[in-house]
């Protein structure tokens, strides 16, 4: 997968793209990224400026259309197949495990960061999807950029060590991840559940899927809706809602 990244600030991605499980899926060649400094497209001039005073007034800067737009078509013409614009922006659709998934099957992305007070509204056009990655707001779409590559290229095939290491992740299956435990077997009085010492892979497959399904109704309740659960699932997670004294949607009733 090859990924442009149109900034400001493309020193802040050195050490992300190039530690850890990016460097490698990099080293390794599942993953090609490509940083391109938008004032390389600024307006002719000392300044090299690439944003403006917002019309109507208001505080801050805004990025203007002509460097963006200009970046956004030079950096389409440098590989092939066109890359699928993602504009990073708190106003776009909320960046969950399904974009990624679909993102990790698109053979090329081209993200564009934001900076100051944001786009000039004309910018949108150029986006194929616009996500946000939480309703928060930062000073820029590099860290934005930054989760969006991490979560896409973890999905990449050969990029993880197991092949199932992230199908079991939490998210993925709709469900939250099974507790996790390494050793020692007992630390501050805290043990490691036995199922998991017991050797018996169908018994701790059991219980890791049940303590999914629990901890996601009790922590992410509102991801069960779209959870694939057992009716026997259904109806544990109902009776333990009911105990709870929790309101229960039509679906969960
Ligand atoms: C200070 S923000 C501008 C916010 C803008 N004034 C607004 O209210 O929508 C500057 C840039 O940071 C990026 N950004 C900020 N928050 C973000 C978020 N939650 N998700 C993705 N990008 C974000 C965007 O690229 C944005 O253009």
């Amino acid at each position: 997968m090859r990924i442009d990244i149109i900034t400001l600030f493309p020193d802040m991605f050195g050490p992300v793209l190039d530690g850890s499980m990016l460097g490698i899926a990099r080293e390794r060649g599942h993953l090609e990224t490509h940083l391109h400094d938008l004032r390389g497209w600024a307006l002719p001039g000392v300044h090299r400026q690439v944003d403006d005073s917002p019309y109507g007034g208001g505080p801050g800067m805004v990025l203007r259309p002509e460097p963006v737009f200009a970046a956004v078509r030079e950096v389409q013409t440098m590989a092939e197949p066109r890359g699928t614009v993602v504009l990073l922006t708190p106003q776009g659709e909320r960046f969950d495990q399904a974009h990624a998934e679909s993102f990790a099957e698109i053979e090329r992305l081209v993200l564009v960061c934001g900076r100051y007070e944001g786009f000039d509204e004309r910018i949108r056009t150029l986006a194929d999807i616009q996500v946000s990655v939480g309703d928060y707001v930062l000073s820029g779409g590099e860290l934005g950029a930054m989760i969006v590559i991490d979560a896409v290229s973890r999905l990449l095939p050969g990029v993880l060590g197991g092949e199932t290491s992230a199908q079991e992740e939490s998210f993925s299956l709709g469900l939250l991840e099974y507790p996790q435990y390494t050793r020692p077997p007992v630390f501050e009085g805290m043990s490691v559940p036995d199922v998991l010492v017991s050797g018996d892979h169908a018994r701790i497959a059991r219980w890791r899927r049940s303590q999914s399904v629990e901890r996601t109704s009790r922590l992410r309740p509102d991801m069960l809706e779209s959870a694939r659960l057992t009716n026997e699932e259904r109806a544990l997670v109902a009776r333990d809602a009911t105990e709870a004294g929790m309101p229960q949607d039509e679906e969960t009733r």
